[in-house]
């Protein structure tokens, strides 16, 4: 190969010599050339500065056009979608093994096709009849739904450019998917990649609503790599207990709408069942008052739902090591707020094991429930029920001060529709209820004070 020639380039005047030289020959100025580095084949292949299209650029005010939303008619799962399916994207469902995904999305599906929308649901972990058997058991089986057992997704995608383009299309999982253009056996990093790169292509593309199952692994994220959960356009999760009967459909992404709204459902032998009016259900049977419970209500997106605290304090004899048990609410708030009880208010937790549920299954995320939890606490301990038919709001700070909260009014609403008639919160509130007597706490010693007197 011949020896590419140097070149020198004058930065005062741009003229070219192949020789360095002191002075440049065309404008006489000194010390201006430098060696100029030729462009190589590779460099030319490697320089992403020209050779491509033109993008195209466009203004954020023009008016695009919104996604329709295609309901499923299935009320609870379009809430936590943000009002229902939207064309062409992509939407991930997580969930642990058993919690009720392939039933919910089974339902769904169902529901769409009887509404004379195409809808393919594509099944790799169980077989045909499997799947059958269970629409036979929710009622669902006269719904045209197309079925298929299949684990390949070349297959899939040959076979669903050969019928008319479906509205919605379920893979369940995509852990159980295998694109033959990828080594490595199924559930492998690559593999769900890959398949779920394809599928979502063709999604796009077709303007396909697309949902992929995916599992979860123990420590709750979904199973696979990270990434999938960049690739869609939504991740929803579906939670609660398994011992439990109620199911909670979350949005943890939706690049279309928000992401706090949820989806309430309830298991029963004809499968999940739609559940309105989510308040009545985490209040356990309420008959009369008991010491160490308190209710708070709690805000889901625009929707309040009031749940029951529950907190149990053993006193311990022996010089053991007590136990601290939390269950739907965080361990590390729960050492604080005992801290703060311990030394702001003199109460004494040491000696006793301290155990905390939140009733139904429910898992509480919200800063708001400082306040209940510390009255469940603080009844638990003096052995003294809590004012009947109360409800409990309030975000405490390590000295012990109770701060607002965002949407009082509206929580205590709910409270006053559910025959709760008092309040307890912060002493600047946001708003009062029709029905409610509201008591106004500036420290938490305040609240102390009222249920031990
Ligand atoms: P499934 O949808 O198979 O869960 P996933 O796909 O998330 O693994 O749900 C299985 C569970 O739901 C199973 O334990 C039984 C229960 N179930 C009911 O209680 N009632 C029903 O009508 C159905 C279909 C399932
Ligand atoms: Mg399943």
């Amino acid at each position: 190969m011949a020896k590419p020639k140097k070149r020198y380039v004058c930065q005062a005047c741009g003229s070219v010599s192949h020789r360095w030289q002191g002075q440049c020959g065309d404008c006489a100025e000194w010390n201006t050339l430098t060696e100029d580095v030729p462009a190589t084949v590779f460099s030319q292949k490697h320089d992403l500065s020209s050779g491509g299209r033109a993008v195209e650029f466009v203004d954020l005010d023009k008016p695009g056009e919104m996604p329709v939303r295609q309901k499923t008619g299935l009320a609870e799962f379009d809430r936590a979608l943000g009002g229902g399916l939207v064309p062409g994207s992509a939407i991930l469902m997580g969930g642990d093994p058993g919690i009720g995904k392939s039933t919910l999305l089974l339902q769904a599906a169902a529901k769409v096709a009887r509404e004379g929308r195409g809808v393919v649901y594509v099944s790799g972990e169980e077989a045909a009849g499997q799947v059958r058997m269970r629409a036979a058991r929710l009622g669902l089986s006269d719904a045209p739904v197309k079925l298929a057992a299949a684990t390949g997704v070349r297959d899939i995608l040959t076979t669903l450019h050969t019928m008319p383009q479906p509205s919605l299309l379920v893979i369940d999982s995509i852990q159980t998917m295998h694109s033959d253009t990828i080594e490595g056996a199924p559930g492998t990093v690559s593999q769900v990649r890959g398949c779920a790169f394809e599928l979502i292509r063709y999604a796009k593309e077709n303007g396909v609503a697309l949902v992929l199952v995916g599992h979860v692994t123990k420590d709750g994220t979904i199973a696979g790599p990270r990434v999938l959960e960049h690739m869609v356009d939504v991740v929803m999760s579906f939670e609660g207990e398994r011992s439990h009967q109620y199911r909670i459909l979350r949005a943890l992404k939706n690049r279309f709408g928000a992401v706090d709204e949820i989806g309430v459902f309830a298991m029963a032998g004809e499968g999940l069942e739609e559940v309105e009016n989510p308040s009545m259900l985490f209040l356990s049977g309420r008959e009369q008052p008991l010491a160490g419970s308190a209710v708070f209500p709690a805000v889901e997106g625009t929707r309040p739902v009031l749940v029951e605290i529950q907190a149990l304090i053993v006193r311990l004899q022996s010089g053991a090591t007590p136990r601290r048990a939390v269950v739907g609410w965080d361990n590390g708030r729960l050492a604080m707020l005992l801290a703060v009880l311990e030394s702001r208010c003199g109460l004494n937790f040491s000696s006793a094991e301290v155990y905390l549920n939140v009733a139904g299954g429910y898992r509480l995320a919200d800063p708001a429930a400082d306040l209940a939890v510390a009255a469940a606490l603080v009844s638990a301990l003096a052995d003294k029920p809590l004012p009947d038919r109360s409800v409990w709001l309030g975000e405490i700070s390590l000295a012990g001060e109770i701060r607002p909260v965002a949407h009082a009014g509206l929580r205590l609403r709910e409270a006053a529709k559910l025959g709760f008639d008092r309040g307890y919160g912060p002493a600047e509130t946001g708003g009062n209820a029709p029905g409610i007597t509201y008591a106004g706490l500036s420290q938490l010693a305040n609240l102390v004070d009222r249920v031990i007197s």
